[in-house]
């Protein structure tokens, strides 16, 4: 497949990252918030099928980071048609790379575990959140 990745937010189509995240089924916001989530992180990674302007986005993902030590992943998504090609581990990989100094920390949907181990991935044992759902969070599964 002729694959394109980027690394920055121009020309992104905000209304499709915000339907694709609702779409398999993790948070999703409005458009110009999930703008404003990706252009304020330190890397973003997008995956176009095709080059140019006419490349349909296929997946991306993004971290927030001091840029010095600690940072954190979220919004990892690839589209239902695309998954299982590889596509997922090509955007944490290029995250990551982006982040060489830097723990790493993420949290994974209940019961979708399994993605991130195998990118070499561990489990927390004294993580903590607060979640502004936390209500909707806890009956997720997300907390206690
Ligand atoms: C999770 C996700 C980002 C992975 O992207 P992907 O391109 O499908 O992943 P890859 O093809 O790189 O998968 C690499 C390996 O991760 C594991 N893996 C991928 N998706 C998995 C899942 N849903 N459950 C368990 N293991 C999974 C598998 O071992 C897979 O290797 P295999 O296909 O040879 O068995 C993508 O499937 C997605 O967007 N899913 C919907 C949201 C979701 O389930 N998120 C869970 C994390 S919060």
């Amino acid at each position: 497949m002729d694959m394109d990745i980027r690394f920055d937010c121009m020309g992104v189509d905000w209304q499709l990252v915000s339907d694709t995240l609702k779409r398999i089924g993790i948070s999703y916001h409005k458009p110009g918030v999930q703008r404003k989530a990706f252009e304020n992180s330190y890397a973003v990674v997008f995956v176009y099928r095709g080059g140019g302007p006419s490349g349909q986005m296929i997946g991306f993902g993004r971290a927030i980071s001091d840029g010095a030590y600690q940072a954190a992943i979220y919004d990892v998504a690839v589209i239902p048609e695309y998954q299982r090609q590889g596509i997922g581990t090509e955007i944490v990989k290029q995250i990551l790379a982006r982040l060489p100094s830097c723990n790493v920390i993420l949290y994974e949907a209940p019961g979708k575990e399994g993605f991130y181990g195998t990118l070499g991935l561990r489990k927390m044992k004294t993580a903590m959140a607060l979640f502004r759902k936390a209500e909707i969070m806890q009956e997720k599964g997300f907390t206690d």
